[in-house]
């Protein structure tokens, strides 16, 4: 069991499979955003190796990220060799969902369990706005896909930008009504590349519950947390909403988790600089006892939480670059 110094059992690992991307969200990156080249990236069997390490210190719980996780070569293969990891037993995906009507079928059968799909909005022209390169039709088509393959329960992600997509998170609702998924919106978050949109057009997870509320009447609380995640429901709908208030109810008492970036660092909180490199003692012959003392010092050394509240933006990478 790897503990921090505050009594956290740190156990789920995000893993970023690559900083590349086929959107380009406006909340995410700049257009012109640069890519490391495949060789600064953690390669197929380095990627099992560190599972292997993590999987023997306690990790039982998997998510992959990006970027895009499904632009990766090989993703069915690095899937199956994760799934295959013993002490594994929860293995995920947060994609943007563009490329599930080939993948999702390989994906489920080489043994991913569940997918997370980001759509910010049912409205074709703003979907176009927000990703600045997408067809919300090709998201559509990757959820129903998912949903036969079995990567369920489908569970949908929108961040929400002023001025973007605040009026659409009505209808994102109204697809709980019918459907057992659960929609979630998240707060958006600060980091190097686009940080003015990011501080300046932020719209609360109260504010996104308020006008759900304006439409559908009061949320029924379930009480219940996932992940991060406050769970509610429509009355009498099939599906559940998330709130994920990151910036301003953090989380961070609670939280399990670690990071790896494609580039093989370990960060230990998404909002906070600080990272132990494993790519490079790795490649440069370290045994897996000396990588088993870093990541352990690494996970006793994670920060209690972010410092948003004191003005602190993580500015050495931008999202894509951390992974999700
Ligand atoms: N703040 C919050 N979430 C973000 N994502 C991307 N950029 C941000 C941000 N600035 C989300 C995506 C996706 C996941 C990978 O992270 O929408 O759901
Ligand atoms: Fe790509 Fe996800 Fe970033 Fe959008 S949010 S540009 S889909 S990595």
């Amino acid at each position: 069991m790897a503990l921090d110094r505050f009594g956290r059992n740190i156990h789920y690992l995000r893993i970023s499979l690559t900083d590349h991307c086929n959107l380009r969200c406006i909340y995410c990156m700049p257009e012109d955003q640069t890519f490391r080249p495949n060789a600064d990236l953690l390669q197929d069997d380095e990627i099992l190796t560190l599972t292997r390490l993590f999987a023997s210190l306690g990790f039982d719980k998997i998510r992959l990220t990006g970027g895009e996780p499904t632009v990766r070569a090989n993703i069915v293969g690095i899937v199956r060799g994760i799934a295959s990891t013993p002490g594994i037993r929860s293995l995920s995906m947060t994609t943007n969902g563009i490329l599930l009507t080939r993948l999702a079928q390989p994906l489920k059968e080489a043994g991913l369990q569940r997918v997370n799909i980001s759509i910010d909005t049912l409205d074709n022209d703003k979907f176009r706005r927000l990703t600045r390169w997408g067809k919300l039709e090709d998201v559509w088509k990757g959820i129903l896909s998912a949903e036969q393959a079995g990567l369920t329960p489908v569970k949908l992600n929108a961040v929400v930008v002023k001025g973007y997509n605040e009026e659409d998170v009505i209808d994102l609702a109204a697809l709980t009504i019918d459907r057992p998924w659960q929609m979630r919106y998240i707060e958006m978050m600060p980091f190097a590349g686009v940080t003015d949109i990011q501080t300046q057009q932020i719209v609360t997870a109260a504010q996104i519950q308020q006008k759900i509320e304006s439409e559908f009447g009061p949320l029924e609380a379930t009480g219940k947390y996932d992940g991060e995640a406050r769970i509610y429901r429509i009355r009498g709908g099939k599906g559940e909403l998330g709130f994920i208030s990151s910036v301003t109810v953090p989380f961070c008492s609670a939280c399990t988790r670690a990071r790896l970036t494609a580039d093989g660092v370990l960060r230990m909180c998404l909002l906070r600089e600080k990272e132990i490199d494993l790519l490079t003692p790795m490649r440069n012959g370290a045994s897996t006892d000396d990588l088993r003392a870093l990541i352990l010092d690494g996970v006793w050394h994670k920060p209690w939480g972010h410092g948003l509240d004191e003005g602190l933006i993580p500015l050495n990478r931008a999202m894509n670059q951390i992974g999700g």
